[in-house]
């Protein structure tokens, strides 16, 4: 058995933060957004986790995600669930990308098939240790399929509301894994405005992206795991698929964290979000200098998951962004769909099309010398191909008539 998944371990979280105005909220409690309306963000005792958890400890641990404990939020061993969260690899890209130092951290190697496991895993685990037996949630897809496979395992019911035209693979695999799954004919948004009435009248407790506290931590293990990773360091530039860029802020978090523990220096990558032309309220922001993002209206793109016309986080997404010194990036759905292709085609790797936006992404920055060609940069794919439509492959071969094997 995995000691990650049964060793009793020191926890040290403190408290809770408004991520706006820095009010603080007790931990060990159940809590949506802050008083302000803005996401709460969990804070440690970095100078105990300091002195507890000298990296060596770290290293000499199974390398999966619960292995990060000290750094999480949940306190009873017996509050974890697992579907396995591994470690997901760094592959080498060279052939699509033209860098020879471009890696892709490939997500879709995790349970459910995408990175929503990470911050699922650890909000249902959370939502178990606090005592909640129903969750309700918007989604695109991939985090309905994360959040329906932990919650059942754990017990917890589950009601999870989809825009009509998410991929049907997806509505599927949140219903098999035992949630309650509708269809709404609307966006996410419009999803999430359904679950927070809901949740105002008491029906079910609100998991919508950046709502509750604990899923940001979760992902937040893919900022530590790239560290391990890169031996203590950090690559030059990551590329993100921003929806409600849950993500992006976990990472730039544990990068906080693991300097101020010392586990890390003070450098840090230029962090690109990448969004779609049909949906690009971050970059539209990031242009225009301000500091919140306007809703998106007609938002449309094929890589799903980052059609979000509203990130409730919108400002500490720029925030990272601009401290890092990177910037935000619209590619077009022919510029994604190309990339998902050559990827495949050239370097054997089937990514999701939110995968294949960093892709185009990278390649519009290269060419606007916004990185260097030989840049150690990651690429995040942040779900399994396999989940998406792919063009028809019908050629058939009558196995009776004669084959000309030279036209094959
Ligand atoms: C495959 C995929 N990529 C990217 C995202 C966007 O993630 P985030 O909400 O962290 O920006 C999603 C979210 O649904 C997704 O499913």
């Amino acid at each position: 058995m995995n000691p990650n998944l049964i060793a009793d371990r020191p926890t040290f979280v403190t408290h809770l933060e408004c991520s706006l105005t820095g009010e603080r909220y007790a931990a060990d409690r159940l809590h949506g957004l802050s008083r302000a309306g803005k996401p709460l963000l969990v804070r440690y005792d970095l100078d105990m986790v300091r002195a507890a958890v000298p990296r060596a400890t770290i290293a000499a641990r199974p390398t999966d995600l619960w292995r990060w404990r000290e750094l999480l939020p949940v306190r009873r061993t017996s509050s974890i669930v697992s579907l396995g969260e591994i470690e997901t690899p760094l592959i080498a890209i060279p052939r699509s990308s033209g860098g020879p130092n471009v890696l892709v951290k490939d997500e879709g190697r995790l349970p459910t098939g995408s990175f929503k496991a990470r911050g699922l895993v650890m909000a249902v685990a959370m939502a178990r240790e606090l005592g909640v037996t129903r969750i309700a949630m918007p989604t695109n897809g991939n985090a309905g399929a994360a959040l329906a496979a932990y919650a059942s395992r754990v017990g917890i019911e589950t009601i999870v509301f989809c825009p009509d035209d998410t991929p049907e693979i997806n509505v599927r695999e949140i219903a098999m894994q035992g949630a309650r799954a509708y269809r709404v004919n609307g966006l996410i948004d419009e999803c999430g405005a359904i679950v927070g009435k809901g949740a105002a009248e008491g029906r079910w407790f609100d998991f919508s992206t950046l709502k509750e506290p604990y899923r940001i931590e979760g992902k937040k293990t893919m900022g530590l795991e790239l560290a391990a990773q890169f031996g203590w360091r950090l690559p030059r530039a990551i590329f993100y698929p921003t929806g409600g860029g849950t993500g992006l802020i976990g990472m730039w978090k544990a990068f906080d964290e693991m300097e101020q523990i010392g586990w890390i220096g003070a450098e840090r990558p230029k962090m690109f979000a990448v969004q779609a032309s049909g949906c690009a309220p971050i970059v539209k922001a990031f242009e225009a200098g301000e500091e919140h993002a306007e809703r998106w209206t007609d938002a449309h793109t094929v890589a799903a998951g980052i059609r979000v016309p509203r990130a409730i986080g919108d400002f500490l997404i720029l925030r990272a962004v601009r401290e890092s010194g990177g910037k935000a990036l619209a590619v077009g759905d022919p510029a994604i769909l190309k990339a998902v292709e050559d990827c495949a085609r050239r370097d054997g790797l089937l990514l999701c099309p939110e995968g294949g936006a960093t892709l185009a992404a990278y390649r519009a920055a290269l060419a606007d010398g916004l990185v260097d060609e030989e840049d150690e940069v990651v690429l995040f794919n942040c779900a399994t191909g396999l989940k998406y439509p792919m063009p028809e492959a019908n050629q058939a071969l009558d196995k009776n008539a004669v084959i000309d094997f030279g036209t094959l």
